[in-house]
């Protein structure tokens, strides 16, 4: 029984989606979310700079939270710094979110596939190194779509269908012109839009995703290392958003819908 948090991470509410899903699954673990607004956007910056950030964010969160497993819920953090994490911090389990290639690659018919990400995401050797492991000799399409990650930090929470719609139809267009047939979502800001994705992508792209593959990677974790909490149901998780004051009203609307309470470390406050 370890009654320790699993620590959730991400430059801004891209691992949401991780997290709120993990919690439906498994209501007994305590769960903390970390939005390290701060340095976002990570996908701008260069490896170094995203290693640096991402380490001493984790040395931060360590202390403050004391976490028994990080998901790391970015992908541009996982291609850059999961083996600076795991070097730096030994004794602590992380599970990465990289893009679904493997599953894309298996999927593709055409022998095309796009990833759609980050700038450093897409630019990064790890990339590089998927598609030639698991790629199946396909041709990948990687684009970088930074105002994609915008549009879902700052605008989806009040964004109407029309809105989304209108986000992320650009994108699928230019896939489509490409000649995929699979799409990897390869920054986890996108998975929001993943019903649009899915519903404009269809029926020539398929869609792909990392969520569920996530999930269970972190049950199979806390089974293999004996740190499941064995609770029912734990108290209100906690939502915290690095960069302190003014918080935006949209961190308390993100913190009520995960159900969280929500903490701002660098203005002093919790719960505002
Ligand atoms: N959500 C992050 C990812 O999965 C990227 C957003 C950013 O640029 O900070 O790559």
């Amino acid at each position: 029984m370890d009654r320790r948090p699993l620590l959730f991470f991400d430059s801004g509410i891209g691992g949401v989606p991780y997290c709120s899903g993990y919690s439906l699954r498994s209501p007994g673990e305590p769960l903390v979310y970390a939005a390290d607004r701060l340095h976002f956007p990570y996908g701008k910056r260069s490896r170094e700079d995203v290693i640096s950030i991402v380490l001493s964010l984790m040395k931060r969160l360590s202390v403050l939270v004391d976490p028994k497993l990080v998901i790391v819920a970015c992908n541009t953090a996982s291609v850059s710094a999961l083996g600076a994490l795991r070097e730096t911090f030994p004794a602590l389990p992380f599970v990465g979110t990289v893009p679904a290639i493997k599953p894309a690659a298996a999927g593709s018919r055409a022998r095309k596939i796009g990833v759609l990400g980050t700038e450093r995401t897409v630019e990064d050797a790890y990339i590089a190194g998927l598609a030639l492991k698991y790629g199946n000799g396909c041709e990948i399409t990687a684009l970088a779509a930074p105002d994609l990650v915008e549009f879902v930090e700052r605008r989806y929470i009040d964004a109407d269908a029309e809105e989304r719609r209108g986000a992320v139809l650009p994108w699928i267009r230019r896939f489509r012109e490409s000649g995929v047939d699979a799409l990897v979502l390869g920054c986890t800001h996108f998975l929001f839009l993943r019903e649009e994705f899915r519903k404009e992508a269809s029926p020539d792209i398929a869609v792909y995703d990392s969520i569920e593959g996530i999930s269970d990677r972190i049950d199979a974790l806390l089974d293999e290392k004996n740190l499941r909490a064995r609770a029912e149901k734990t108290g209100s998780g906690l939502f915290i958003v690095t960069g302190g004051a003014p918080a935006e009203t949209s961190w308390r609307r993100w913190a009520d819908r995960l159900g969280f309470r929500l903490s701002l470390p660098d203005s002093g406050a919790e719960d505002p």
